[in-house]
């Protein structure tokens, strides 16, 4: 069976939900406060918001994508570090419950990543990680997964462990015969123009926000681009082109839906589907994650999945034949 790996973050996410008049006053507080659909991390302490937090659930980039993976039935392990902590959460079992091998995540001294998600009444989401655990990822947990990581038929990569380690593993599996296909989410952007610079990564996956702050460097990178809008059209740029009009759906909350694409994206190449079949079943599923809250909880199965995939995109098509 393919096999996908997701090298990232494990984080807590702890939510609260907010006026739109509190938001603008915390912007005007905090000028680091992160804007609309945006992923701030900050030092090693928790911020001192004043904000009393409503509700506790798994998340982390890296974590969320795997769990997606897991949940688009592909065989999946996830890479990474939490702090010992982590069975004050029932991380791992909580994971492994998903299907997702946590053999080789490693528990450090340092706390769990925790993430603080202010949450509008739209749904949209800002978020700002205290990364924790996720920062002890080096060269040597590398070096130590190596092995495992050349296993993969598709590594899924986002940007909440350090950088520099990801460009070492990346070089190197430059030099791989049949390295793994590479997925890379540059969420948070900072950083991650360097990143395009290696030919082994086909295909980046940009919000807005990441989109426009990566925009000078996007002609350095040979793959494909997947830009996502939100609930709007994805566009596809690069090596491949085209749009996409995810569904429809009642909207309550966006945490973690550009993850459960690149999850779903990835498990549907993995199971052998054309880019743009996967493309359309995996924003399908981060539509259905939409209509819940939370980033993992909101995965949905894979039988609702398909189901809407047939109803939207057949209807779509039915369309263009009596155009
Ligand atoms: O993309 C959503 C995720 O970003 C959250 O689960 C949070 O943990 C942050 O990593």
């Amino acid at each position: 069976m393919t096999k996908i790996i997701t090298l990232g973050s494990i984080n807590i996410d702890l939510k609260k939900s907010v006026t739109v008049d509190r938001v603008t006053q915390l912007s005007q507080t905090y000028p680091w406060f992160p804007s609309r659909g945006e992923t701030v991390t900050i030092g090693k302490t928790q911020p001192q918001l004043d904000e009393n937090i409503e509700e506790q659930y798994y998340g982390g980039k890296g974590a969320n994508q795997a769990v997606a993976a897991a949940m688009g039935e592909s065989r999946t392990q996830l890479l990474g570090m939490v702090g010992r902590d982590e069975n004050s959460y029932d991380l791992l079992k909580h994971l492994q419950s998903k299907g997702v091998d946590t053999d080789a995540i490693q528990q450090v001294t340092a706390p769990t990543g925790v993430a603080y998600i202010y949450v509008e009444p739209d749904g949209s989401n800002r978020i700002i990680v205290v990364p924790g655990a996720n920062n002890q990822v080096g060269r040597q947990y590398i070096d130590d997964c190596y092995r495992t990581i050349t296993t993969a038929d598709y590594l899924l990569l986002q940007n909440e462990i350090p950088i520099e380690p990801v460009h070492f593993l990346l070089k190197r599996l430059a030099n791989e015969r049949t390295p793994p296909t590479v997925i890379l989410d540059p969420a948070p952007p900072q950083g991650t123009e360097k990143l395009l610079d290696h030919d082994v990564i086909s295909y980046i996956t940009p919000n807005e926000h990441e989109y426009a702050s990566l925009s000078e460097h996007l002609d350095a990178f040979s793959g494909t681009i997947i830009h996502k809008h939100g609930g709007g059209p994805v566009t596809i740029e690069g090596e491949q082109t085209g749009v996409l009009s995810p569904p429809a759906v009642e909207t309550v909350e966006t945490t973690g839906a550009g993850d459960i694409l690149n999850g779903f994206l990835c498990s549907q190449l993995a199971e052998g589907r054309d880019f743009h079949e996967a493309l359309r079943i995996a924003v399908c599923a981060a539509s259905l994650s939409t209509t819940d809250v939370g980033a993992q909880q909101s995965i949905p199965q894979m039988e609702r999945v398909r189901s809407l995939r047939n109803d939207h995109f057949d209807w779509i098509s039915m369309q263009l034949r009596y155009l």
